[in-house]
This record gives structure tokens, sequence and C-alpha cells, in this order.
């Protein structure tokens, strides 16, 4: 028998639609060892698949990027058992060719956040024990990655395959000078929260992929119209949400048919193998 399948969902501004549940209830937020994450959960189903729901920034979106518990959220969907998470991200589009509106299925990241919690093996007494230096390549999973790509060819939803983004601290937007250092970096998205989110996903085991909607261009562009404003932000992911919304619907059933069983054991394989004790 092949290993049950869970999915965890993370949904950022403004993706975090609790309908997309059926059967759903409301699982108050348990203590971890490293606190309470975001909100409580809303725990239902997708065409018979279990799911976990839970809103990054919290239900009344009250968490701002730098004060999310990334490692309590990250914790307690394993604590649920989530084999996968797949989670929602409004960026900013560090390149022309990524339109507002535009999804983009992340690979990679460039962490430019300050002082987050990055790791569960901190030293600590009642965390998991040894020091952890996780392989960051392949940064998000890729057979699930795959799965999204697949999915959303089939739903006639163009994405962008692949995706650097840089993760910074927040909760201020980019000046122009830091946008433009980004695109010369390599940087095709920015947002405030996928760094320490993915890291925790694989430290804990989990198969992590994340779909990036861009929002807005940053603040890059010589056209002023065009520099991100909370407006600009909302406006976009307002309109485009629905597509966000489609292909999660559509992959969970999809992952949930697959076999794991590797995946899930080449993941704690390396996270074993990379902690020091
Ligand atoms: N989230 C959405 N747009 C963003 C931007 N331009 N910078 C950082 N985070 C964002």
């Amino acid at each position: 028998m092949s290993k049950k399948i869970k999915i965890g969902i993370i949904g950022g501004s403004g993706l975090d639609n609790p309908d997309i549940l059926k059967n759903s209830k409301i699982k108050t937020a348990p203590q971890t060892p490293f606190g309470k994450p975001s909100d409580d959960l809303t725990v239902g189903e997708i065409e018979g698949i279990e799911c976990v729901l839970l809103a990054r920034h919290g239900r009344k979106h009250n968490v701002m990027p730098g004060n999310v518990n990334y490692r309590a959220n990250i914790w307690t969907l394993k604590e649920e058992g989530c084999t996968h998470i797949v989670a929602a991200t409004a960026t900013g589009s560090l390149q022309e060719h990524i339109k507002p509106g535009d999804i983009v299925i992340l690979d990679n990241f460039i962490d430019r956040t300050q002082g987050r919690k990055q790791t569960f093996y901190d030293g600590e007494a009642k965390h998991p024990q040894g020091i952890c230096h996780l392989p960051m390549e392949p940064a998000f999973h890729e057979k699930t990655r795959q799965m999204i790509i697949q999915t959303a060819q089939q739903l006639n939803i163009a994405v962008h395959k692949t995706g650097t983004v840089v993760t910074i601290e927040g909760p201020r937007f980019s000046s122009k000078a830091e946008s433009n250092m980004f695109r010369q970096w390599g940087g095709h998205v920015i947002n405030m929260t996928s760094v320490p989110e993915v890291v925790l996903a694989k430290e804990a085991g989990i198969c992590y992929a994340a779909i990036a909607l861009a929002t807005d261009y940053d603040c890059w562009k010589e056209n002023k119209e065009e520099h991100v404003t909370v407006a600009d932000v909302l406006a976009t992911f307002k309109k485009n949400c629905t597509k966000v919304t489609a292909l999660i619907t559509a992959v969970v059933p999809k992952i949930a048919k697959e076999n794991w069983d590797q995946s899930c054991k080449e993941l704690q394989d390396l996270v074993k193998n990379s902690v020091m004790t």
C-alpha cells in the first residue's frame, strides 16, 4: 500500500478562499514546539482528497510577512499528515515578459530576508536534535512542480514553467535601485514570504511547490504609472485568483493519483543525511 496523500494549501494575500474545500471544518490552531501557526486550520476535501488550508497571514490578514511563524505553520501541516504543500503567493514581476496576471511555477529563490528562523534544528531543548545543513538544489519539489505545470496545460491556463523568486524582508516594497539590482541578479518575481517557507517544508520532508501570481511590475520601470501600489496588487489578484484556485483544485486529485513513496523516502533520507548530531 502506498503512503496516504494529504495536501496542505497555504494561501497568500487574497488567495486563501476556504470555499475551495468540501465538507470543511475549522480546527483550532494547535500549539507546536515553535509556537502557534498563523491561524486556525480549515480541514476538508477536494474530490475526496484530504486537504488542510492555512492562511499564511491569518484569515484577517493581520500577520505581516516578517512576523509569520513559518516554523509553526510548516510543523502544524506536517503534524496534520501533509505529504505535500501547494502554496499560493502574490508577487511583483521583475521581467517585462512576466505580465501582471501571469502565473509562475517557482523553481528557485534568492533570499533577502533578515533574521527569520530557517530551521527546526536550532539546538534548543524540545526541538529536533542536531544541526541541519540542508542542500537547497532543487529548492522546490520538482515532481510536484511538474504536476502543476501539466495540470495548467490541461486546463489551458498559461504558466511560466520556471522562475526565481527574490524574497525580501518587507513589509515595505523595494526601492528602484534594489529592484534593478534584483533584475541583474536574475530574479523573475519578488515577494515577502517564499523564504523560509520553502526551506522549512523541505526540512520537514514535505513535497512543496508554489504557484506565484504576478500582481504588479514592482518599481523598476521608467513609467511611474506601473510602480507597485497595494491597490494594484489587490485589484490584480482579485481579477486572477479564480485561475489560481482552479489550478489548485485540479492538481490536488492528480497529485493523489500518483505514488509518492519514492519521493517521500528521498526527502526523508536527504534530511536525515543533512543533520549533524
Ligand atoms: N507582493 C506582490 N507584489 C510585490 C512586490 N512588488 N514586492 C514584494 N512583494 C510583493
